[in-house]
């Protein structure tokens, strides 16, 4: 049996590395975001990310181990990312993982970093854990910079998709909306912070698809709704009215992802929700998500911060169940910027 594992994730513009136990305690979790480097471009470089990870990748293995007393012979296997992501991203992963496998005589596993967020709720630490009767099945809203899906999660490698965006992802209608009115990169915080001051009712912006008969999302018109609000107002109003402006733009981003959620639960007639990615940091989500799980009476896990962004720790319980399957990578694998066939279930095939 696989007991610990280290894993390795850097499929965007996080570098992290956690070393996770089969029940999903994490016994260390490093992680370091690249903000810095790209805030200056406004967005992630993909080269940039990519040479960012490979300075950062071993030393931040390195103090995983340290931040653990843990050493490589109680290690029984070496997970990283391989999809879907940057590819010279994953590359930077995937190489270093092949590689200290093979140097300490590891088994290893390359996994997709959307199961690994799918099963976040499920990790555990000195101050955090589940709720003790949480379990499979549930709905689960994976939300982020790249990613806006919903998935009924059967249970370990069953994932429904039921549902994505089918443009732009929450988290970039968020850094958009924030880099037009110049508040900085990642925008997601910046405009979360600002709207804490704000009337989400002072503009009104489209909440689009919220009514159709599907679990779909699309947030390009909102933010070309957004573009145009900006451009009918003077640099002085933007300033003035800035957080009336987020808490209008956040409420329409927040009010559909509940709607898609609530719809889900109820068409499946499931009493539990999972919110995971980045974006799932979000105040008014979180507020507005446990009013809505209060009222319907469902539960709902949001896992900490520290799990809920891109992180090693996740990807750690991803690989350590499917390595106690008997699943494994040879050293033959690579990156992909796509999921596999197989990796998920759709709806309509
Ligand atoms: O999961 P994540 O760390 O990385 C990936 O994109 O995979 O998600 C990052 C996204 C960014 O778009 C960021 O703006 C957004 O999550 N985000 C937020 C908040 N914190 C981070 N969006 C809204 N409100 C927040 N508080
Ligand atoms: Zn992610």
């Amino acid at each position: 049996m696989i007991k610990n594992v280290l894993a390795i994730e850097t499929s965007c513009d996080d570098t992290s590395a956690a070393i996770v136990t089969h029940e999903g305690f994490v016994r260390s979790v490093i992680s370091a975001n690249q903000d810095k480097y790209h805030a200056v471009f406004g967005g992630v470089v993909p080269e940039v990310a990519g040479r960012a990870h490979t300075q950062m990748v071993l030393p931040i293995v390195e103090e995983c181990f340290k931040g653990s007393n843990i050493s490589w012979s109680e290690i029984d296997g070496v997970v990283v990312t391989n999809r879907p992501g940057l590819v010279g991203s994953l590359l930077v992963g995937v190489v270093t993982a092949k590689a200290l496998a093979q140097a300490y005589g590891k088994p290893f596993i390359g996994v997709n970093h959307l199961e690994a967020h799918l099963l976040a709720p499920f990790l555990s630490d000195d101050s955090y854990s589940p709720p003790e009767d949480f379990t499979y099945p549930y709905i689960a809203l994976a939300i982020s910079g790249g990613h806006t899906q919903l998935y009924l999660v059967e249970q370990l490698g069953r994932y429904r998709v039921l549902g994505s965006t089918l443009d732009d992802a929450a988290g970039e209608a968020f850094d958009k909306f924030a880099k037009m009115l110049g508040l900085g990169f990642p925008g997601g915080v910046q405009v979360d912070q600002r709207a804490l001051s704000g009337d989400p009712k002072a503009y009104d912006f489209p909440r689009s698809l919220i009514h159709e008969d599907n679990f779909n999302f699309s947030f390009s018109g909102l933010k070309s709704a957004g573009q145009r609000t900006l451009q009918a107002l003077t640099q002085k109003q933007r300033q003035q009215n800035v957080a009336d402006l987020c808490a209008s733009y956040q409420e329409a981003i927040v009010e559909v992802l509940l709607a898609k959620l609530n719809k889900a639960c109820a068409h499946f007639n499931l009493k539990k929700a999972v919110l995971t990615g980045g974006v799932s940091a979000n105040s008014r989500l979180r507020k507005l998500g446990q009013l809505w799980a209060d009222k319907n009476n469902i539960q709902l896990v949001i896992p900490p911060l520290r799990y809920c962004t891109d992180n090693a720790a996740m990807v750690g319980f991803a690989g350590i169940q499917r390595m106690n399957l008997g699943e494994r990578s040879d050293q033959g694998l690579g990156p992909s910027p796509r999921v596999l066939e197989t990796d998920f279930i759709y709806e309509n095939s």
